[in-house]
Parts: structure tokens; sequence; C-alpha cells
């Protein structure tokens, strides 16, 4: 059974979860999402949402930030637009289909760059955190907030069962703390600045990295 995920299958997955998506993972998730939001928040400025999806988060950022989403999923963006516009989210810079592995902004563009529940579902977690922070300029943050899982123990069991059934849903139930520490040893431009765990239950972890080198004022 495959355990790995590529971009057809997720596609094909958030196209069946667009039209019910804010039904069935709104308020589950909400409380990590404010978490996140709130620490995105605190650096303000230009913020990336990567894997945007529905726009479910958009309303939360503050009126003095500027936002920018990106998905690779047309129809979860569809939705997004439909909500930006009927929430009048001014602060929404724009919307766009876009690869979160390749992603079409400048180095250091953004003050902070946020991925909610979205770091499971891309076909190469590492590729991704290496575009995030190329986009993210010196002294900015990256904010994840995700379900990481456990290394040992029932949870582990379960989670590495799940694991072979959970991509034609889209996102891999597997993933592991270090994998984020082996990417911030090997990165050399980032060091973790919080990990704690978010409700419901502490079943998700906020996760804080900060960008390194010379902090300049905000990003261009
Ligand atoms: C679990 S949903 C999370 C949506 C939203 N962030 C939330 O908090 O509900 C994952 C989102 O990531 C998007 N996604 C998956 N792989 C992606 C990729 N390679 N590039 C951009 N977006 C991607 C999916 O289309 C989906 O909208």
């Amino acid at each position: 059974m495959a355990t790995d995920i590529d971009r057809k299958t997720v596609e094909k997955a958030y196209a069946r979860w667009a039209p019910v998506y804010d039904l069935v993972f709104g308020s589950v998730f909400d409380q990590s999402r404010r978490i996140s939001i709130d620490a995105a928040n605190r650096v303000g400025g230009k913020i990336l949402e990567l894997g945007v999806g529905t726009g479910i988060s958009l309303a939360g950022y503050g009126s003095r930030t500027q936002v920018v989403g990106i998905d690779i999923s047309e129809p979860m963006l569809r939705k997004a637009r439909e909500r930006v516009v009927h929430e009048q989210l001014a602060h929404v810079l724009g919307l766009a289909v876009m690869d979160a592995g390749n992603l079409g902004f400048k180095d250091a563009s953004f003050d902070c760059a946020v991925a909610q529940f979205v770091i499971t579902t891309v076909p190469d977690p590492e590729a991704t955190l290496d575009e995030l922070a190329r986009v993210v300029r010196p002294g900015g943050e990256i904010v994840l907030i995700n379900h990481i899982s456990a290394e040992s123990g029932l949870r582990a069991s379960f989670e590495h069962w799940f694991a072979q059934r959970s991509t034609q849903l889209g996102w891999r139930a597997e993933f592991p703390f270090a994998r984020i520490e082996r990417w911030i040893g090997r990165h050399g431009g980032v060091r973790l600045l919080e990990r704690r765990n978010a409700p419901p239950f502490g079943m998700f972890s906020l996760i804080r990295i900060g960008r390194t080198g010379e902090t300049g004022g905000r990003a261009a």
C-alpha cells in the first residue's frame, strides 16, 4: 500500500474535500489555527499563508498585516476567493494557485510564513521548508501548526497503520519531529524558537522557526 504523497493525489483529494472542508475540518482545527495566527500577528507585516485552502484563517490576521495565500488546489482557492469578497478582507493582497515546493516569490519577500496543517500534505516537506526559509526575510519567522507523530508506544503503532491508508485522503499520518530537527540542522539559516503542544488534547504542535542572518526592517 502506498504511504507517500504526490501532487496528483493531493489535488484529487482536495477537489473532493473542498465543498465540505469547513464543515469537517473547521471547528476541530480552530483553536490550533488561532494559536498560529496569533504567532504570525506578533511578527506582523507581510504574511504568506501556505496551503491557505478555503481561506478559513484569513479573517484572523490583523488589519495591519498584508496577507498572500497560495494553494495547489483550485477548488479550495475558489472558496477562499469567495470568502475574501464576502467578508471584505481588505488585508488579503492576493490568492494564487502555486506549488509550495516552488514558490514564485523573490527571496526575503515576507516577514512571516504560516503553514497550518500543510507540511504533512506536501510531497517533499524538506523542499517546502527550504522554500519557506528562502522567502522569509532574516529576522522573520516560519510558523507551523501540524500533527506531529509519536515516536513510540500505542499512538505510534496506530499512526503507522493509519499512514498506509491516509494518503488517499490527502495527508501523511506519520511525520516525526526529528524530520524538522534534521532539516533545521542541515539548513544553517534557521533556528528553532518554540515547539509546544496545541489543542484539542495537545494533538497538534505549534513550531516556530526563526530565520537567522542580518535583521533589517520589514520585508520589502
Ligand atoms: C489540510 S488542508 C489545510 C488547509 C488550511 N491551511 C486549514 O488550516 O484548514 C491542506 C492544504 O494544503 C494544500 N496543499 C497540499 N499540497 C500543496 C502543495 N504542494 N502546494 C500548495 N498547497 C498544497 C491543499 O490543497 C490543502 O488546501
